[in-house]
């Protein structure tokens, strides 16, 4: 027969995290409500083997929802990892009337409280880190908060990076998990993302993607690079070694850990704290909460330390397909007038790339008219054309025509632009028109 718990002991451990005040906060108030004595331990293990101990009231946790960092205070405490420090941390816990333990923390923590669980202490771990790299939760708390915040900093690189016409190199954390990277790539309409999960090819996946786009007339970039490929600033180096545009490196680092919890870190830390309690109450020990989607799940701290999760591919689709990439996902356009010919107008898609002629209605009009004459042809014939006309094209920066065709010079890009837009194109949208 179980221990009867009268008192309860909550701690953050690791790394803080915004939205774990709200945490404590639940897990106090709910505490106090179900009747059960509440005790608070400062600085993790290092202050449970310290004693650093104070009994908590409602008052206690007054006017702390909003605040970022943890009033309960963090720390790393190597000496819990050895036995010994297991030992005395079980030991401290019965001195001080503690018959079980709430720890807000990461895969760590847990693993510590598991370790005072084989000792008698019953343990309950909620989820807190920005990292979300806990596998049983789709949801960390400090997540979105750190999102959010790393989202607003992006958006003001943004604004210097497009005046100057530079390529910014955004490192954000994340440890070894790339899911704070990934979902600030989409949100912040970044060229492309760099994820310790997916391997990368700097040539294909950066430099080639900047040297295209650029061809379409993108002239600023932001390429987001988790904290566990690192680098950033070498990676900054090559790119402007390798194209010439002048980049930056910014790392967002602690930043990200910090300020006031957004709604949705507050309301899932309250739950899951609450959860907490309900859990203990119910004799159901040694368990993780979670969140799978919008509910609440709990998991044997064995399980959920056994389980794995990895990046969804279907958002990372979503971002590659969304930031401009030629010849896989996006279309170009290139065309060449030439006397007495048609244009050639190439558009490329993932698979296909189509052709369509430019005729002249008549030798004097001025209005060019595109006709939809064909469908696709050969891919590695139509690139070859491609590097042709836009070597002639570089060269002349401008539309090309030979100087013995005076006629073809009240060509109309506006006007043959209105043509463009009056065929129907699904997949072709005028920005991504070359304007030569
Ligand atoms: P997180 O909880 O965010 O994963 P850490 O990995 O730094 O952060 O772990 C926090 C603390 O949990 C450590 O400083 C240590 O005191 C304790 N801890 C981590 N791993 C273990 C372990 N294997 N056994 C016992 N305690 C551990
Ligand atoms: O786990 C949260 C986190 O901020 C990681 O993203 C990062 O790798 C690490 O902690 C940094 O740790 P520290 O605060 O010890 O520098």
């Amino acid at each position: 027969m179980e221990k009867q718990i009268k008192t309860i002991g909550v701690l953050t451990s690791g790394g803080d995290a915004p939205g774990m005040n709200a945490a404590v906060r639940a897990v106090v108030r709910t505490g106090l409500h179900k009747g059960f004595r509440m005790i608070g331990i400062q600085r993790g293990y290092n202050g449970l083997l310290n004693g650093e101990c104070f009994e908590m009231n409602l008052r206690s946790v007054s006017n702390i929802i909003s605040a970022g960092g943890t009033i309960l205070y963090t720390a790393r405490c190597l000496e819990f990892k050895t036995k010994e420090g297991q030992d005395k941390g079980a030991a401290k816990c019965r001195e001080l009337g503690i018959d079980a333990l709430v720890v807000i923390g990461g895969d760590g923590s847990y693993r510590g409280a598991r370790e005072l669980a084989h000792r008698g202490i019953p343990m309950i771990g909620l989820p807190g880190t920005i990292d979300n790299d806990i596998a049983c939760t789709e949801y960390t708390i400090g997540y979105d908060t750190a999102m959010n915040t790393a989202l607003e900093m992006i958006d003001k690189l943004r604004d210097t990076t497009q005046s100057h016409d530079r390529c910014s190199v955004v490192e954000v954390m994340g440890r070894n998990a790339g899911y704070i990277a990934l979902n600030v790539a989409i949100a912040s309409g970044a060229m492309a993302v760099l994820l310790p999960e997916k391997e990368f090819d700097m040539q294909r996946d950066i430099l080639d993607k900047i040297v295209e786009t650029q061809r379409t007339g993108k002239r600023h970039f932001i390429v987001i690079v988790a904290e566990g490929i690192g680098h950033s600033q070498e990676i900054a180096n090559e790119i402007q070694a390798r194209t010439g545009i002048d980049t930056r490196a910014t790392i967002l680092g602690h930043v990200q850990r910090g300020g006031s919890p957004t709604l949705r870190d507050r309301v899932n830390a309250s739950a899951m704290g609450y959860h907490a309690v309900c859990l203990l109450e119910q004799g159901k020990y040694n368990r993780i909460v979670g969140m799978k989607g919008e509910e609440l799940v709990d998991y044997p701290v064995d399980e959920a330390l056994e389980m794995t999760k990895s990046i969804d591919p279907v958002l990372v689709d979503v971002c590659n397909t969304i930031s401009i990439c030629f010849f896989e996902h996006s279309a170009e356009l290139y065309f060449s007038v030439k006397r007495g010919k048609a244009a050639l107008l190439f558009l490329f898609t993932k698979n296909t790339v189509l052709w369509y002629t430019i005729a002249r209605e008549s030798r004097r009009g001025a209005l060019s008219r595109v006709r939809q004459e064909s469908g696709t042809v050969e891919l590695e014939q139509a690139k070859k054309r491609v590097e042709e006309l836009r070597a002639v094209i570089e060269k002349n920066n401008r539309l090309y025509y030979d100087q013995d065709a005076p006629e073809l010079e009240d060509f109309e890009y506006d006007a043959l632009m209105r043509e463009l837009k009056a065929v129907s194109y699904t997949h072709l949208t005028l920005p991504t028109i070359l304007r030569v």
